[in-house]
């Protein structure tokens, strides 16, 4: 292929920078703007063509040398990463943005800067909403729970430990485990697979616990990026960075209660070391506060793959495991405890009946084979499902191998055997072996969406196992792009 000139560069690279959603602007070394994208003009109510060709003060007459990052970055030469921002744009709009700011050099020497800026408006007003709605339900609890029975100050959290169905010998164990450890303040990681229960389990440690009159606070780490988390979790004092209020955060909201950070291996690497620090001594600082503050909240954290591997995987800081792994507790995936499958069926049959106003019985001993032979792969979550899918379509008393969605009646495992005794007079051992063994391979790649850790976790081998596997297999071109 023959090497582009640089005017076709230029046209190639405007065209993809103008079709980014990200605003970017790029100055030579006297401040000037030489490029300016759409996106930049609409956020800041600008003509593009009046950014053009001049001088970064002149367009934002707010900023000073001091003030402009990109005015920094061309006198340090260094980058300005992540930081947020609150700008009233020309037409009066209030426009919440992460930028970075990049120093851009030739043959060594600084010829520019180029900043690039995330327009975070919506994300952070939900967070705020979101946050407001915590505070304000908490508040309602506890001025209720002034006035009427202590019990109903916990109502967030709504599951105990009979809730959690089952008599296999690991969720017995389970609960039993939970009940002990609901005692004391110690923060506990809760590790399951998707759909295990994970959130009950958590739930039903608060219920138990002398914190259950206090609130129980949840949220996902992976919900938001990284510098709204911060301010979501531990708070801001007003003036910290443009735009800031005083506002708690959900530490501090979860005082004398339990803060659940689920999908803790989501959260960023930077905001886990934070994190770490209040775990080991109980105290925060909100963003922009010189002030310490003293927090009681029990931490519980989940995630759904296995912590070894998210710290192999950097998801995960080593010393945050150990600090939380002191207690764990590990939820078993529903087809490591299939002589729970009936139990579980009929609770949901009879939370549907009550719901849907029917009065199905159960289930036909073809669906319970079925079942049997399935590998729910989404857990309780999935049984969940395919019982409400069922009663929703169904017209006898009890559910029919016709009234499961189509990837249950031919579970993989039913499948699996048809085609062993299929080909068995036409293929050898191995290549059956190998056949079902790619099937396998493909059905986890698809469950985790191309993340190998999670298809390892699935499959239950090393993740370099997978990957030697998937080579073998030649479906390194399954997985999806870096
Ligand atoms: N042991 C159980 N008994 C009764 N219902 C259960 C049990 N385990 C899970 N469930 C049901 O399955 C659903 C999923 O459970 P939960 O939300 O706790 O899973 P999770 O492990 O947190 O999943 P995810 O990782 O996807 O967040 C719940 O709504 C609940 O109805
Ligand atoms: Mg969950």
């Amino acid at each position: 292929m023959r090497n582009l000139s640089e005017t076709e560069t230029n046209i190639y690279l405007e065209q993809v920078l103008g079709h980014i959603e990200e605003a970017v602007q790029i100055v030579n070394s006297d401040g000037k703007t030489i490029y300016y994208n759409q996106f930049a003009a609409e956020m800041d109510g600008l003509k593009v063509s009046d950014v053009l060709g001049e001088h970064i003060i002149q367009v934002y007459p707010s900023l000073t040398l001091e003030t402009s990052s990109i005015m920094r970055v061309l006198a340090t030469g260094m980058p300005i990463l992540n930081q947020p921002q609150t700008l009233v744009s020309s037409t009066g709009k209030i426009v919440s943005l992460i930028y970075s700011t990049y120093p851009i050099y030739q043959d060594g020497l600084l010829i520019g800067a180029c900043d690039i800026s995330q327009d975070i408006t919506k994300i952070k007003e939900l967070s705020e909403r979101m946050i407001n709605l915590q505070s304000e339900l908490l508040n309602t609890r506890s001025s209720h729970h002034k006035k009427s029975k202590p019990a109903e100050t916990h109502a967030i959290a709504r599951y105990i430990f009979d809730d959690i169905i089952g008599s296999h010998d690991s969720i017995i164990k389970l609960k039993i485990l939970g009940q002990r450890i609901a005692s004391s303040s110690s923060s506990v990681l809760v590790i399951g697979e998707t759909g295990t229960g994970k959130e009950f389990v958590v739930q039903s440690i608060h219920s138990a616990s002398p914190r259950k009159n206090g609130p129980f606070v949840a949220q996902n780490c992976s919900a938001f990026p990284a510098t709204l988390l911060e301010s979501i979790l531990f708070g801001t004092i007003k003036g910290s960075f443009t735009g800031a209020e005083d506002r708690p955060g959900l530490f501090e909201l979860a005082d004398g209660g339990t803060l659940f950070l689920d999908e803790i291996n989501s959260m960023p690497i930077e905001l886990q070391s934070k994190l770490l620090r209040v775990l080991q001594d109980g105290t925060l600082r909100r963003i922009g506060d010189n002030k310490i503050k003293q927090i009681d909240a029990r931490i519980i954290a989940s995630m759904n793959i296995d912590p070894k591997q998210a710290v192999r995987n950097k998801e995960l800081r080593l010393d945050l495991y150990y600090r939380l792994n002191v207690v764990s507790l590990t939820v078993p995936p529903l087809r490591e405890r299939k002589s729970d499958l009936l139990t579980l069926a009929n609770h949901f049959i009879s939370i549907y009946n009550n719901k849907l106003n029917c009065q199905v019985s159960g289930i036909s001993e073809e669906t319970s084979k079925a079942f049997f032979a399935h590998s729910w792969p989404g857990n309780v979550r999935e049984l969940q499902h395919v019982i409400e899918h069922a009663m929703n379509i169904m017209s006898g008393q009890v559910i029919e191998l016709e009234d499961l969605p189509a990837n249950i009646g031919q579970s993989n495992n039913l499948q699996m055997l048809d085609d062993c005794t299929e080909s068995i007079k036409e293929r050898s051992l191995p290549e059956i072996l190998s056949h079902v063994e790619r099937r396998y391979l493909l059905q986890a790649l698809d469950q985790s969406k191309g993340n190998v850790s999670k298809a390892a976790f699935l499959l239950g081998i090393p993740r370099q196992t997978l990957q030697n596997k998937l080579k073998l297999h030649k479906l390194m071109d399954n997985l999806p792009s870096e």
